[in-house]
């Protein structure tokens, strides 16, 4: 017979809070894979810098509980950041996710948030990093784009790579188009990744990240698709 757990024995529900600017696709795909056990965790708050993101709905209609911090209505950087990371706090979680975060966090910040601190990028770092990602991959006649999960530190998209996902870029792309094909592999690698974190098949040992104890290649694990 199954031997139950004890209140104090039972396995603690590892959590994840997530910050978006729009409309949520990347934590809708969190969601999903928490349903289903495939994240190692939940989603215990989504908040946004944004007024009418529509990630915001999504968790609203989810029950999760989410928070707006305007990042318009602060006179400093510095200072929205310190109400961000004291609202990151009321929920403890194990892991911040930036799930189409599109501020700049300041070295106080990511500093708090050390190695707990994970982000998706859509091109195949350490290539473009910053913005309009999928058309500088097109205006330099590239014939591979992807997206790239990857530990935050004091550096615009240069943490250290988890995950990584190629896709071919085909010879009528547009932006629009490469960024949907890339879309769809972001879906895939960031419940991976954040699963990874969540269940402690990643580590940083001098500083040089490993998964399952083993060190990461430099532009992070690449995805088989079935990783
Ligand atoms: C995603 O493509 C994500 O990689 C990108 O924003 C989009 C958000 O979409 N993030 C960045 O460019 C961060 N530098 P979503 O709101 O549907 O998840």
């Amino acid at each position: 017979m199954r031997r139950g757990f004890t209140s104090t024995e039972m396995p603690e529900t590892k959590s994840i809070a997530v910050l978006l600017s729009g409309r949520g696709s990347n934590f809708e795909s969190l969601l999903k894979a928490s349903r289903t056990d495939a994240l190692g965790g939940t989603v215990s708050l989504v908040i946004a810098n944004r007024p009418g993101a529509g990630g915001l709905e999504i968790a609203q209609n989810a029950g999760i509980a989410t928070a707006l911090i305007d990042h318009k209505r602060y006179a400093s950087r510095e200072a929205f950041d310190r109400d961000l990371a004291a609202a990151i706090e009321t929920a403890s979680p194990d892991l911040v996710v930036l799930a189409g975060f599109m501020r700049i966090l300041t070295p106080e910040f990511v500093a708090r948030f050390e190695n707990r601190l994970m982000n998706i990028h859509p091109s195949l770092l350490p290539l473009y990093p910053g913005l309009n990602t999928h058309q500088r991959a097109l205006d330099n006649g590239d014939t591979h784009a992807g997206a790239t999960v990857h530990y935050v530190n004091g550096e615009l998209d240069g943490g250290p790579p988890v995950l990584q996902a190629k896709v071919p870029v085909h010879p009528d792309d547009d932006a629009a188009s490469l960024a949907a094909r890339v879309l769809r592999v972001e879906h895939q690698i960031y419940p991976e990744a954040v699963n990874w974190h969540l269940t402690g098949r990643l580590s940083f040992e001098d500083g040089v990240l490993h998964k399952d104890r083993q060190p990461v290649p430099l532009a992070g694990c690449l995805w088989d698709g079935d990783a």
